[in-house]
């Protein structure tokens, strides 16, 4: 089986724990929802309206995106199948499409804005992935991506979660700052800024991956979250994050 098929195979497997654990418990939903948040804040201020959600899992972010650009035309793509029925069920009004996200069924210059969290690390070309998102963006369109960093502090616990949780797939990978920013550079858009997110909050925002993690206090939760909005902001510490950002535009002039 190849990586592709065992990512469809996984992630058809996990949608119900995403819908009814990740995206239901009050921590796990409330960190899906600000991360989302956050990312919208980092792009230019404009009336975007022709969206896409690439590797949209169930759609989580669609609400959020709705509430950013309330005359959004929202598209979410996924290679799963189930992720995708699930996104079409809790949200009839937008168009969830299965569709692998190297390879856009698309014409050139379809969007003005993609949002791509946690994909590129699942798919077995992210330059390709990169070159289609440049592809299919307007001329002045931007594209905001939030990828697992590797670090001293994240590298470790993600090997052992593989091993542990049965969750992800050994190829799943996690980018260095300069291994994702050479990434996005080489597939030729303008790189307009590198952010860092997720601290003390993240390790627990998971309850879909270690269980017991549901019984973390909602109110002590969120004041960790307060510090990792904090700590995003300091120079050099920032760093430390579990997640790097990557905001960027299609054109280099
Ligand atoms: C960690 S989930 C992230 C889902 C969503 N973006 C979110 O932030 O909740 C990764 C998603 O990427 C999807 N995926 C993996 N490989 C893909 C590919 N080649 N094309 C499109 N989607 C893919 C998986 O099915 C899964 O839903």
């Amino acid at each position: 089986m190849n990586r592709k098929e065992r990512e469809k195979i996984l992630h058809d497997q996990l949608a119900d724990n995403y819908e009814l654990i990740r995206e239901s418990q009050a921590n796990g939903r409330y960190y899906s929802l600000e991360w989302v948040r956050h990312l919208l804040g980092l792009l230019p201020n404009k009336p975007f309206v022709k969206i896409l959600d690439l590797g949209c899992g169930t759609g989580i972010a669609y609400e959020v995106i709705r509430e950013a650009f309330p005359k959004m035309e929202y598209v979410g793509i996924d290679l799963s199948e189930k992720m995708i029925s699930v996104g079409k069920r809790k949200y009839p009004q937008a168009q969830f499409i299965v569709m692998d996200c190297e390879n856009l069924e698309f014409s050139d210059g379809s969007f003005d804005v993609i949002i791509a969290r946690s994909i590129l690390h699942h798919v077995p070309n992210p330059e390709r992935s990169l070159r289609e998102i440049k592809r299919v963006l307007v001329g002045d369109g931007a594209v905001v991506i939030s990828e697992p960093h590797r670090n001293v502090f994240t590298f470790l616990p993600r090997e052992i979660l593989k091993m542990i949780t049965g969750k992800f797939d050994k190829e799943h990978t996690n980018f260095t700052t300069s291994k994702i920013r050479s990434l996005f550079v080489t597939s030729g858009m303008r790189l307009d800024g590198i952010h860092y997110f997720g601290y003390l909050a993240y390790p627990f925002a998971f309850p879909d991956i270690i269980k017991v993690l549901k019984y973390f206090p909602f109110k002590l939760f969120k004041f960790l979250f307060r510090w990792d909005l904090f700590l995003s902001k300091i120079p050099v510490l920032n760093r430390a994050a579990w997640h790097i950002i990557i905001v960027g535009t299609k054109e280099l002039g």
